[in-house]
């Protein structure tokens, strides 16, 4: 018998969060003003970082903080080819080249021994990405940014809340960079936040994230701002609106919450796949504490007489929603047109692409959810054995 639809994720919101954007609204002050920076604070003090910068997305973080470090046209930024879009399309604002790396296959993140092999005399930074929520070796990639004297910027967009060495992400590389796009740990419909411990960094982000105006410019029609204002340098539009940040307010506050479900539904899901031929549950390195946005199991394809994509079509047949991530970005027609990538070039994103499959794994999901999701899949691994 068929149940209805189990969709691969679904925001988690509650009446506080409800109440908190009609009390916005009703307000009076709907863009950047109170809301946000208090959204700044809250999250600054829940990481233990210095200075966040809130904007409207990871990715415009991402944009403002390799703005901040003052990339240049023709530089170099090491990017993990098994990511998303953002992460490499933010160099390429700068007319800079983003030089894809290949990724640890239990993992998925950015293989430190391939990192030295692709540093240039033009390589000006690396960008890790915590994929699913699980810290990359920091002390390797920090170990090789400090020989080659390369800024690091983390792509953070799954990584709240995690932990790398007992430090929260977001107090590590040189800006840290997270995402509250609806499906996220937490969500602000649309939101992202910058972190880093340098003032000066975070001073030029939030100026050039808005329209390179002198700072406090959002005060400019507040009791205390001024007309008054200036033209520093040629920015972005990409400031969080309060209505957005009273979302974000009520989420931070739910963040160890929601990360306390995220972690038993994923323990209960290494436990249903543990003794299943065909299924490779997620490596979890030491010392990491695991965000868990993210499920990614690995099919055995050698136990197996179906590939990946007919296993996620069955999945829906069940009324299961799965998804990828990622289809590496050298596999895309703009990456390997303009640079001229082969799948062998990355060989190992290239053959863990084949075999990777994301489950549902959010809190408003049951128990019973996570179940049923459990006993489909080693239903149709059985089914489809070797
Ligand atoms: C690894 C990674 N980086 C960056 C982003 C971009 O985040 P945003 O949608 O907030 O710009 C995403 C979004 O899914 C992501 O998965």
């Amino acid at each position: 018998m068929h149940q209805g639809f189990l969709p691969f994720a679904m925001p988690d919101i509650s009446e506080a969060e409800i109440d908190s954007v009609v009390e916005t609204l009703r307000s009076g002050w709907l863009t950047t003003g109170p809301k946000v920076g208090r959204f700044e604070a809250d999250f600054a003090k829940y990481v233990g970082c210095q200075h966040a910068v809130a904007v409207n997305s990871a990715t415009a973080a991402l944009h403002l903080a390799l703005a901040a470090i003052g990339l240049q046209e023709g530089d170099e930024v090491l990017v993990p080819t098994m990511t998303f879009a953002a992460t490499a399309e933010v160099v390429l604002y700068f007319k800079a080249r983003p030089v894809l790396v290949d990724c640890q296959p239990e993992t998925l993140n950015l293989d430190p021994d391939q990192i030295e092999k692709a540093i240039t005399a033009k390589t000006k930074a690396i960008i890790p990405v915590h994929i699913a929520g699980q810290a990359c070796d920091m002390d390797r990639i920090l170990e090789l940014a400090r020989a080659y004297d390369l800024r690091v910027i983390e792509d953070a967009a799954h990584a709240l809340p995690a932990r790398h060495r007992g430090k929260m992400i977001g107090t590590i590389g040189d800006i840290t960079c997270f995402s509250f796009y609806a499906t996220k740990t937490i969500t602000t419909g649309e939101g992202g936040m910058a972190t880093t411990e340098s003032l000066e960094w975070a001073d030029r982000m939030r100026i050039m994230g808005l329209h390179g105006i002198s700072k406090d410019a959002w005060k400019r029609y507040t009791a205390e701002g001024s007309w008054y204002y200036e033209i520093l340098y040629p920015g972005f539009k990409y400031n969080l609106t309060d209505i957005a940040a009273a979302i974000g307010l009520e989420q931070l506050k739910r963040c160890t919450h929601f990360w306390e479900i995220r972690e038993r539904y994923a323990a209960l899901y290494n436990k249903g796949f543990q003794d299943v031929p065909g299924i490779i549950t997620p490596y979890v390195a030491p010392d990491v504490r695991h965000a868990w946005h993210l499920y990614i199991i690995q099919l055995d394809l050698e136990q197996l007489r179906i590939g990946r994509n007919e296993f996620i079509s069955l999945l829906k047949q069940e009324n299961i929603g799965t998804s990828v991530h990622f289809i590496p970005l050298h596999l895309h027609p703009y990456y390997r047109d303009t640079f001229g990538y082969r799948p062998e070039d990355l060989p190992t994103a290239s053959a863990v692409f084949e075999r990777i499959v994301s489950l549902p794994i959010y809190t408003q999901m049951t128990e019973t959810d996570v179940e049923r999701v459990i006993e489909t899949v080693r239903r149709l691994v059985r089914r489809h054995r070797r």
